[in-house]
């Protein structure tokens, strides 16, 4: 028997103004597509921005429906967005900010179990890290991949015979 460990880093700023340029960029992006969502049950509105490695940005939101888990997270709808339309054009970031009541979060809004799934799905597919930008007003996370985001996932290898 053997003991396993995994250890994760992150890289925590203390607001927006800490932040390198491009990530500001694209928070601010993943704020402003925030206010696109549709969350009437909720009034929890996410918004994602994928940044691709030409620069192109793809904004996604949640949008609800009153059948509760017919509803879509934000950042799977900016990453299936982002697969079905510039599938040869890598995701190199992604941030997430929401807004609730209409004011960003004090805390940074991790993404769920599933669209963490996503999201090491296309960080596989690609072979490249996709840097992950968690926003809150008071705090910043910074991944520098998916697959921090959940050790010992499921992934097409455990498909494989
Ligand atoms: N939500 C997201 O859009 N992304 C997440 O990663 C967590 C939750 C949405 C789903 C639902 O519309 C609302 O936030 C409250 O859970």
């Amino acid at each position: 028997m053997k003991k396993r460990e995994t250890i994760i880093s992150y890289m925590e700023y203390q607001g927006i103004g800490e932040l390198p340029v491009t990530e500001r960029k694209l928070v601010e992006e993943a704020v402003s597509a925030a206010s696109g969502a549709y969350a009437p049950y909720s009034d929890f509105m996410v918004g994602a921005a994928i940044l691709l490695a030409d620069g192109t940005v793809v904004r996604g939101a949640n949008v609800e429906n009153a059948a509760f888990p017919s509803g879509s997270c934000a950042e799977k709808t900016a990453l299936s967005f982002t697969v079905a339309n510039y599938r040869s054009n890598s995701s190199v970031a992604i941030a997430i900010a929401a807004l609730t009541g209409g004011k960003l979060t004090p805390e940074p809004v991790p993404p769920c179990g599933n669209c963490r799934q996503m999201l090491i799905e296309e960080e596989q597919r690609l072979g490249t890290p996709i840097k992950v930008i968690l926003a809150g007003q008071s705090g910043i996370i910074v991944l520098d991949n998916c697959q921090s985001l959940m050790p010992l996932s499921f992934t097409r290898s455990n498909l494989v015979k």
